[in-house]
C-alpha cells in the first residue's frame, strides 16, 4: 500500500439488482491531491463509481481501501460509513436527493451539525459557503421551490461547508449557467491548490480540461477505464474520444481562445457555424 493513496480499487463491479451491470472488475488508484476526472458517456458508471467510493453501496465483487483502510463494506457498516464521511463528501448528480429541509440555510447547516460543530462555527461557515457559491440570497428559501442551477449550487453548499479532504463531484457543472460555472471552476481549482482531492465525473471536455490534473475515461460497453492520463494527452486523441462517444464525429466544438465554431461534417456536406 502506497500511504499517498486516498483510494484503491482491486476488480470492484457492481449491478444493480444483481441484473443490471454498472461496472465491471475496476482497478483504480486515486492519489491525495490530485483532481481526477472521470469521463464516460451516458450510463458508462460514473455516477455508481462515486456513489461506491462515498460508502453508499457495496461492491458485488472486489475491494476497496480509503486511506488504507478496507471499507468494502461501509454501505453495510454505520461506524465505517461515519467514519468515511468525517474525510469524504459527495455532491449527487441530482440535487433533490441531497435537499430535504425546510429552508437553505438548514440544509447546508445539517452536514457541519451532524459533525458536532459549535453553533457560532456552523453559522460562520454557512455564511461563507453561501456567500462563496453567491446564494446568500436564498437562505431562508424552501430548497424545493428552487431553480435546477440554485438546487445544484445549494447542494455543492452542502458539501463544501464542511470542507472534506475529499470531495466527489457527480456532473457539477450541469444546469449552471456561465457565471455560476465559472465561480464554480475557480472554487475548485482554489480547492485543488489548497491540496484537496478531487474526484469529478463529467462528460463535458471542457471542464476535464480546465481542472484534470490526470483524466481517466471509462468506456460506454465496458464499465470500466479504457484509457487514463494527463488531460492533453487524453483530449488531443481524437479516435479515442469519438470511440468513448465523448465527442461525436459529425457534429462537435472546434475550440480554442481565438476561435471556436461548431463544426458540422460528413462525406456529403461541410458546414460552419459561428
Ligand atoms: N438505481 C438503478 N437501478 C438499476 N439500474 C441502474 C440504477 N442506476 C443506474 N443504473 C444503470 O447502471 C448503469 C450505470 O449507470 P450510472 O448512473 O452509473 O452511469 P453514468 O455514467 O453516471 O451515466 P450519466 O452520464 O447518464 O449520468 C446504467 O446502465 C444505468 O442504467
Ligand atoms: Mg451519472
Amino acid at each position: 500500500m502506497n500511504s499517498t493513496a486516498v483510494f484503491e480499487l482491486f476488480g470492484v463491479s457492481y449491478s444493480y439488482q444483481n441484473r443490471v451491470l454498472a461496472l465491471q472488475d475496476v482497478d483504480l488508484t486515486i492519489r491525495a491531491g490530485e483532481t481526477l476526472v472521470i469521463l464516460g458517456p451516458n450510463g458508462s458508471g460514473k455516477s455508481t463509481l462515486l456513489k461506491i467510493l462515498d460508502g453508499l453501496y457495496r461492491p458485488t465483487r472486489g475491494r476497496i481501501l480509503a486511506f488504507g483502510h478496507d471499507i468494502t463494506a461501509a454501505a453495510d457498516d454505520p461506524e465505517l460509513g461515519y467514519w468515511l464521511h468525517q474525510r469524504v463528501g459527495l455532491v449527487f448528480q441530482e440535487p433533490d436527493v441531497q435537499l430535504f429541509s425546510p429552508t437553505v440555510f438548514e440544509d447546508v447547516a445539517f452536514g457541519p451539525l451532524q459533525l458536532g460543530w459549535p453553533s457560532e462555527r456552523v453559522r460562520q461557515a454557512v455564511a461563507t459557503t453561501l456567500d462563496e457559491l453567491s446564494i446568500a440570497h436564498l437562505a431562508d428559501r424552501a430548497p424545493f421551490e428552487l431553480s435546477g442551477g440554485e438546487k445544484k449550487r445549494v447542494a455543492l453548499a452542502t458539501v463544501l461547508v464542511m470542507d472534506p479532504e475529499v470531495i466527489l463531484l457527480d456532473e457539477p457543472t450541469a444546469n449552471l449557467d456561465p457565471r455560476s460555472r465559472a465561480q464554480l471552476l475557480e472554487i475548485l481549482a482554489a480547492l485543488h491548490r489548497r491540496g484537496r482531492t478531487l474526484i469529478i465525473a463529467t462528460h463535458e471536455l471542457d471542464l476535464a480540461a480546465a481542472l484534470a490534473s490526470r483524466i481517466v475515461v471509462f468506456g460506454e460497453r465496458e464499465h470500466r477505464p479504457i484509457a487514463e492520463g494527463p488531460p492533453h494527452h487524453i483530449l488531443s486523441d481524437q479516435q479515442l474520444l469519438i470511440a468513448a462517444n465523448l465527442v461525436h464525429e459529425h457534429l462537435h466544438w472546434h475550440g480554442s481562445l481565438a476561435h471556436s465554431h461548431l463544426h458540422w461534417h460528413d462525406a456529403e456536406h461541410q458546414h460552419e457555424h459561428g
